[in-house]
């Protein structure tokens, strides 16, 4: 995928710098078992509260099973759909609501499994993959769909793939894939000592 330069204070790694949620696939290029499953390994691998490992994933790849990726890109708002056909690979991220060590309700399931999501991620642009997360999906429908336990949460779907190489970037899709990256300042978002006290470059 292209680079979308960022403004940065300081230098971060190359990785986080270059993934951004690009909406242009390129449906002929599919995805080895071997990238597939180099993603999950690398949500295995992401942090959680007592090493609980709450999130599941399922993944809906368009090469062998046509069928459930075709069931789960219907589950998408429509918005979404409409780019998201193009992705070769669909997942599901769900968290579990219930400690598995203890039965006592997980308040940190939702934040494991985003841990979770963004490793996936990561590890999906040093493959040179695209990833999109999307909140914009009927949550009961993939419980139904799929069979989901109920205290199961669905909390996000994705689309990995390859992007359409530049030069063949349909004009009407042109604009909002170039969109500048845009981030609140860090002022904005990360304090010092007290709530609402802005980090500072310089003591
Ligand atoms: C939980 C979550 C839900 C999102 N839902 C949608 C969505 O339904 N549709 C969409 O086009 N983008 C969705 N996005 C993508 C965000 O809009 C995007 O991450 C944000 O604008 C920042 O852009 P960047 O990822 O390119 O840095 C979602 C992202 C996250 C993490």
């Amino acid at each position: 995928m292209f680079n979308k330069e960022i403004e940065t204070k300081v230098t971060i790694h190359e990785l986080i710098a270059a993934r951004w949620s690009g909406r242009v696939y390129d449906s002929r290029k599919l995805l080895s078992r071997e990238q597939i499953m180099a993603l999950v390994e690398a949500a295995r691998w992401a942090p959680s509260c007592f090493g609980d490992q709450p999130w599941r994933f399922i993944v809906f790849d368009k090469a062998t099973n046509e069928a459930a990726w075709e069931k789960a890109l219907t589950c998408l708002a429509e918005g979404n759909q409409s780019w998201a056909k193009d992705a070769p690979l669909l997942l599901l991220a769900c968290a579990d609501s219930v400690l598995s060590q203890n039965g006592k309700p997980n308040r940190w399931g939702q934040y494991d499994t985003g841990a979770a999501s963004e490793n996936l991620s990561l590890q999906a642009t040093a493959l040179g993959l695209m990833v999109h997360q999307m909140g914009g999906f009927d949550a009961e429908k993939t419980k139904t769909e799929f069979s989901i336990p109920e205290q199961f949460t669905p909390m996000a779907m994705m689309t990995v793939g390859y992007q359409l190489a530049e030069e063949v970037i349909p004009e009407d899709l042109k604009e909002r894939e170039y969109n500048a990256r845009a981030r609140n300042t860090l002022d904005e978002n990360f304090y010092e000592g007290c709530w609402g006290e802005p980090i500072t470059e310089v003591l």
